[in-house]
């Protein structure tokens, strides 16, 4: 629209629809029809028990209706309540807390709040972020949103191993173009693929990134969504490279994307944190200055009875065991329906990307949407991505997946 009321930099922007969303819509139109059954919707990223119905975990749900009115319903201090971030991040890093670095938190509505405020405030205006080539849409939408362009980084070499060579080379190109280079790494249990960088990819990153930084010129803001780190093990395995995040030059700024949406099945609440570690205690003053006053200029305070929840589940170990111990049941259900499918997949031939954990299993593919056409059309729908297929088989009753890898074969 030439002549449009919108400003000039609005204009144009929703055009292409949400391609889940889209998908979703499809579906839903098709159980509408046909019934649950008889249709197989692998797209949205929440759980479902194996009967089809939305899943939470029965504690949370059961501690947060018996919140008192005022814990719900005031405002929250714009950062969050005290005791909320000391809890954000003692659940972000359990046993695995870096030394010798300052640790901040400020609340956000949801992980989509901390990758905002990491783009927005550590990011030039114009210059490019790099994220996964394999990725979930919004990282795109938030910085284009805010004025910032997306450059990305293959995850994979040809035989679909991770790699960090691209992710080096990306790095340093941007860093001769850009003095102010930030990266971002969903892991563990990455969305779309399930991918979980090792303990050993981190530290080959990290010992490159310090010698990118020895440049003072040089900002570096690595920015780790979490989103998925309690689907994919034991915090004992999960957390453990979480360690490695001290004593970085003071150049360097770490944030971490924390969610309430998965950890507790809250997604609606949105609660989550920005986390900043940086070895400058001025560095560390500034990001809460500014995430905050973030804050207040785009969506003011966070949802204070989600806070409240955390904050009481963290000094509470009989609560926190029994929310522990209902999460497992659901990852281990997670795990279960995933086996299948790649064990059929490993016996049939057909090529998955490495999944570790988490919700979603992504299958290459050479025109995504026409596969993904072609399985609608046998009422299977899955989310087509640019590059391959994804299957949310955090929300597929188990009963559904047999058989699921072998008709995807045959549609490639
Ligand atoms: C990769 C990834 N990061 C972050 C999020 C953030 O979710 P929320 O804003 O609900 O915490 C999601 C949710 O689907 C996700 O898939």
């Amino acid at each position: 629209m030439d002549n449009s009321i919108t400003a000039s930099h609005a204009q144009g922007k929703g055009k292409e629809p949400d391609s889940v969303f889209a998908v979703l819509k499809k579906s839903k139109d098709a159980i509408a029809v046909l019934g649950k059954d008889k249709v197989i919707n692998a797209v949205i990223g929440s759980i479902y028990d194996d009967k089809g119905k939305f899943a939470t975990l029965p504690s949370v749900n059961e501690y947060f209706r018996q919140i008192p009115a005022e814990e719900m319903m005031d405002y929250a201090p714009i950062a969050g309540i005290p005791e909320f971030l000391e809890a954000a991040i003692n659940y972000t890093f359990q046993d695995y807390k870096p030394e010798n670095v300052f640790i901040r938190a400020v609340s956000t509505p949801g992980g989509t709040g901390a990758v905002r405020h990491s783009f927005f405030n550590y990011a030039e205006q114009g210059q490019k972020v790099l994220i996964p080539d394999w990725f979930w849409g919004p990282y795109r939408t938030i910085a284009e949103e805010h004025g910032i362009k997306v450059d990305t980084y293959a995850m994979f070499d040809e035989n679909y191993t991770f790699s960090v060579s691209s992710i080096k080379q990306k790095s340093e190109e941007l860093l001769t173009v850009q003095d102010k280079l930030v990266i971002l790494f969903n892991t563990p249990g990455h969305n779309p693929t399930g991918y979980s960088m090792t303990e050993k990819d981190w530290a080959e990153l990290l010992d490159f990134y310090k010698h990118c930084a020895k440049n003072k010129q040089k900002k570096i803001v690595i920015v780790l969504d979490v989103a998925y780190i309690d689907y994919v093990g034991k915090p004992s395995e999960t957390r453990k490279f979480l360690k490695l995040l001290g004593g970085l030059p003071e150049n360097i700024l770490i944030t971490i994307a924390f969610s309430m949406s998965k950890s507790f099945t809250m997604y609606g609440m949105r609660s989550g944190a920005i986390i900043g570690l940086t070895s400058s205690q001025e560095e560390a003053d500034e990001f809460s200055r500014v995430n905050s006053y973030s804050s207040r200029g785009v969506w003011s305070n966070g949802t204070r009875g989600a806070q409240r929840l955390l904050a009481d589940v963290m000094k509470n170990p009989v609560l926190r065991a029994k929310i522990d111990a209902e999460r497992e049941n659901y990852i281990q259900l997670i795990y279960h329906r995933a086996n299948i499918f790649l064990n059929e997949a490993t016996e049939i031939g057909l090529v998955t990307l490495p999944y570790h954990g988490g919700f979603f299993i992504t299958v290459p593919s050479q025109d995504p949407k026409a596969a993904a056409e072609k399985l609608a059309q046998d009422n299977i729908y899955v989310v087509p991505l640019k590059k391959g297929l994804r299957f949310a088989i955090c929300a597929l009753p188990t009963y559904q997946i047999p058989g699921l890898a072998t008709k995807t074969k045959a549609v490639l």
